[in-house]
């Protein structure tokens, strides 16, 4: 069997947006029957949750939508992190930006994308970020899973079509 492809989420501390996004993905991977040609996993370009379970607002977010994020507890994204990975998944212009430049090559830059690139209904337009929403109320929460999960359907299909080898 052929290598999985190996997907990390991230953004700054690891408890709200990348632990949603990597919730989110196990779930559509586990229902697609991908579980094991997907490998998924999150981090933070921050080290300050290092340890910790997802905050309380995303942990309530996904269960009302019946995502179990209890297991997930937070660490940071290391440079030889790019070695592991074959997506590295950033979910505003700020991690992107900190990702680039912890990067040791061509080979790990390139395999930095905005998760919202993969949302076929976004704007063109849009600045394709997933705003920060730990100082913000639960709407933001909300919006945040929303954004995920559309990005992440989106991500999927492109894996499966462009990725997995032979295509699922
Ligand atoms: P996240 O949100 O990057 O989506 O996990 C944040 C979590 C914690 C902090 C900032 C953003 N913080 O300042 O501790």
């Amino acid at each position: 069997m052929a290598d999985p492809v190996r997907l990390c989420f991230v953004c700054l501390g690891n408890i709200c947006r990348s632990p949603t996004a990597e919730g989110v993905m196990r779930h559509l991977v586990a229902e697609a029957g991908l579980t094991e040609r997907i490998e998924v996993d999150s981090a933070g370009t921050a080290g300050w949750h290092e340890g910790d379970h997802a905050d309380r607002r995303t942990r309530a977010e996904a269960q009302r939508r019946g995502i179990d994020l209890s297991a997930l507890r937070g660490r940071q994204f290391r440079a030889d992190d790019f070695a592991h990975f074959d997506l590295v998944l950033a979910m505003d212009h700020d991690n992107l930006v900190d990702l680039a430049s912890m990067a040791p090559d061509d080979d790990a830059r390139a395999s930095i994308e905005l998760l919202r690139a993969f949302d076929p209904t976004a704007d063109s337009d849009a600045d394709l970020a997933v705003p920060d929403p730990y100082y913000g109320g639960a709407d933001g929460f909300a919006a945040v899973f929303d954004m995920v999960d559309r990005a992440c359907r989106g991500l999927l299909d492109h894996v499966r079509t462009e990725l997995l080898d032979p295509p699922a």
